[in-house]
């Protein structure tokens, strides 16, 4: 018996960054969330960043105009970027930490110190009828704060156990994937919706997708990188076939 499918979430902000590099509007996002469609992809994953260095406000209606995936819009907890949620209004809106001198998204939000800076932004984000998750290190500290907070999806940093398999460190990776597994495991008993993310390849997203809580992987930049290589359409369906076979193994 195999495990139930799992969400693939399509991440196109480095299309966006690819296109700013020049300026013009090529490689368009909008474009790249129409093949992911194609592709198999079940969301769409876009992150506006107070620099704005990837995707821009007029990618988000772009988006919204050539597919009917549900948008899961990332987003810094400032009031400038609450105001945008609202009149944007996606199926999802997914809070994450955001230093402007970071490269990408370093670590997971510290809902656990500031559930009163979170609070008020949570709450607006669920009035307005948006799915709201929070990108959080896999710690119990962090899940108690989620439900603390009432959101109802976390989404679990995957870029630390990446990073140790990518070097190699075999040990410390087992370690990092088994506070993966046992904040899937809490979080889904105690009624949290479990979304995993963050720097996961061809090679490491088998063993998130073998969890049996998670029910989204959200994944932009290597399905962009090796799209430079064979395309967007293959590797977004060879993304799906690792995460489907993982489901299949596993249970
Ligand atoms: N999930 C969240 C919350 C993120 O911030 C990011 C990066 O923007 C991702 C998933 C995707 O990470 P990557 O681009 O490394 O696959």
């Amino acid at each position: 018996m195999s495990l139930p499918r799992a969400r693939l979430g399509v991440n196109i902000d480095h299309v966006a960054t690819v296109r700013n590099a020049r300026g013009g509007a090529h490689p368009d996002p909008a474009r790249a969330a129409a093949l992911a469609a194609q592709a198999g992809a079940d969301g769409i994953t876009m992150h506006l960043r107070e620099d704005r260095r990837h995707i821009r406000e007029p990618d988000l209606a772009a988006v919204r105009a050539v597919t009917s995936l549900p948008i899961n819009f990332e987003m810094a907890a400032t009031e400038a970027m609450l105001e945008i949620a609202l009149s944007f209004r996606p199926h999802a809106a997914c809070l994450v930490p955001e230093k402007r001198e970071e490269r990408t998204t370093e670590g997971g939000l510290d809902a656990a110190s500031l559930q009163s800076k979170l609070l008020p932004i949570v709450s607006a984000l669920s009035r307005g009828g948006m799915r709201v998750s929070l990108f959080i290190e896999p710690a119990i500290e962090q899940i108690e704060a989620a439900l603390a907070l009432q959101a109802p999806v976390v989404e679990l940093h995957t870029g630390r156990y990446v990073e140790l398999v990518l070097a190699g460190e075999g040990d410390q990776a087992a370690f990092e994937l088994s506070r993966l597994a046992e904040a899937s495991r809490e979080g889904a008993r105690r009624g949290l919706e479990i979304h995993v993310g963050h720097g996961l390849t061809f090679d490491t997203v088998g063993a998130l997708a073998r969890l049996p809580e998670v029910r989204e992987l959200n994944i932009g930049h290597f399905i962009m990188g090796e799209a430079m290589f064979i395309g967007l359409d293959p590797a977004i369906r060879r993304m799906r076939l690792e995460i489907d076979r993982a489901r299949g193994e596993a249970a």
